[in-house]
């Protein structure tokens, strides 16, 4: 097995960065997120897993106020969506899954997008901020190319750019390596780790890079069909007895075994 990092205090956090309360979700009549209740320490970074279609991003969604959920609440530095939609999501940067940039805006303008929406920028100021975003994730030179003339890799970037416009305390990542080779893949990893040493961003990373939680993660949430399946340290998670995550872990093991019970 390969070395993990120390394992996080996770004795009761004094004062989380992030708390989850009672927190359900249902689209339709269908619950997609049910009893999640956990707090997440400043400047952790937690990797988030689980099968597809298992309520990750639904999870972010929310802890990010872009989702009301259906029950319960989210505090980020004290400020609770419930009381506070707007207060909570000033201090949360989201990172989308494809990048999602503006195909039409040049980098600049992508990166910029948020807090011109919140304050008005002089050219020169604007340039020198997102000059200086952009040097932070690794990107000289791209202020005026357009998100079709970067690479994979670079979009991210730019996506990570863009989220720390409003110095975000928290940061949220869903699936930033996905469609990556193996080495950009790693280049990510070790900005995602970087970003959280310099900002001390709390981090929540929605993946499906097993490896990552030896790489990076403190801590681990695992969901099942929506509901919590494992919360715990990451050399805790290794060693899991959970069925699920067990079967997620050494799928050829342990799927025929949960096939047999179905
Ligand atoms: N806007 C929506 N309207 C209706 N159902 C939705 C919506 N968004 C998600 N769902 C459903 O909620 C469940 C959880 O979806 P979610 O996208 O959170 O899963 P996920 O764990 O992120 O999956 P993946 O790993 O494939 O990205 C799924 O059954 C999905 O179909
Ligand atoms: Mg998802």
């Amino acid at each position: 097995m390969s070395e993990l990092p120390d394992p996080p205090n996770l004795s009761p956090v004094a004062e989380p960065a992030i708390r989850v309360t009672d927190l359900g979700h249902r689209f339709d009549q269908k619950w997609v997120l049910r009893e999640i209740t956990l707090d997440i320490a400043p400047g952790e970074i937690v990797t988030v897993l689980g099968g597809s279609g298992g309520g990750k991003t639904t999870f972010l969604r929310c802890v990010g106020g872009l989702l009301n959920p259906t029950e319960g609440d989210i505090t980020i530095m004290g400020d609770s969506f419930r009381r506070n939609p707007d207060r909570l999501r000033s201090h949360t940067g989201f990172v989308f899954q494809y990048s999602a940039l503006f195909d039409s805006m040049t980098v600049e303008e992508n990166v910029l997008f948020g807090i011109r929406r919140q304050r008005k920028l002089r050219d020169k100021e604007g340039k020198e901020l997102a000059t200086q975003l952009l040097a932070d994730v690794g990107l000289h030179d791209v202020l005026h190319r357009l998100p079709s003339e970067l690479s994979g890799g670079m979009r991210k970037r730019v996506g990570l750019a863009r989220a720390l416009a409003i110095e975000p305390q928290v940061l949220l990542y869903d699936e930033p390596t996905s469609g990556l080779d193996p080495v950009t893949a790693y280049t990510i990893d070790r900005l995602i780790t970087e970003t959280r040493d310099r900002t001390g961003a709390t981090s929540l990373v929605v993946t499906h890079d097993v490896g990552s939680v030896a790489r990076f993660a403190d801590r681990v949430l695992f969901f099942a069909q929506g509901e919590v399946a494992f919360w715990g340290s990451a050399s805790e998670f290794q060693v899991s007895e959970d069925p699920q995550v067990r079967a997620f872990l050494e799928p050829g093991r342990y799927v025929p075994v949960l096939e047999s019970q179905a």
